[in-house]
């Protein structure tokens, strides 16, 4: 499993250094790109959220989510391209300042990226008290972004 991860970041990588647009034939399809990927993301950290508030948490089912999480949390940045700024059905939400603030969205989303890591490597380690506080940095490291660059 660890080098399938591996492997598939590498894979991300070698996309990200492509140029990105190359994937997308219209601005609107890189919105439903992200805006899927997120809702993906959103789901497992509905599911492991679940879990943690529940009497007897299913690590199992925490560590397929957790699993899940990091793999899909490197490809919502590819859906950032340029000609995708507006638009999109459901339009998009994201700020006309995130496609100006290269470097400081790199950042978030590197931090992002980071804590999910981390959270999956808890989430094997099976220690819920663990998980809980790595989970609780990757909702931090999500709500970091969307507090300055998704619109309300
Ligand atoms: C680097 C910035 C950034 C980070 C980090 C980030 N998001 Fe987002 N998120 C956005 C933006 C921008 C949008 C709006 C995208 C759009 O509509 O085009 C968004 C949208 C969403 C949506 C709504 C999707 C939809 O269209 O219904 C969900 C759910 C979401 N994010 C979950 C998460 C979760 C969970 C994390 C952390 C694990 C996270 N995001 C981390 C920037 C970020």
């Amino acid at each position: 499993m660890h080098k399938f991860v591996a492997a598939f970041s590498l894979a991300a990588a070698a996309l990200a250094a492509a140029p990105a647009h190359a994937q997308f034939a219209k601005g609107e399809d890189a919105i439903r790109y992200r805006q899927s990927v997120f809702v993906i993301m959103g789901a497992q950290m509905g599911r492991i959220n679940a879990q943690l508030k529940a009497d007897k948490p299913n690590v199992a089912s925490i560590q397929s989510a957790a699993a899940v999480l990091a793999s899909v949390a490197p490809l919502a940045g590819e859906g950032f391209v340029p000609g995708s700024e507006t638009g999109g059905v459901p339009p998009t939400k994201a700020k006309p300042e995130l496609f100006l603030d290269g470097p400081k969205v790199a950042a978030l989303s590197k931090k992002m990226n980071e804590e999910v890591a981390k959270l999956n490597a808890a989430a094997k380690g099976g220690d819920v008290k663990a998980i809980q506080a790595a989970f609780g940095s990757v909702g931090q490291s999500c709500k970091a972004c969307h507090d300055d660059y998704r619109a309300k």
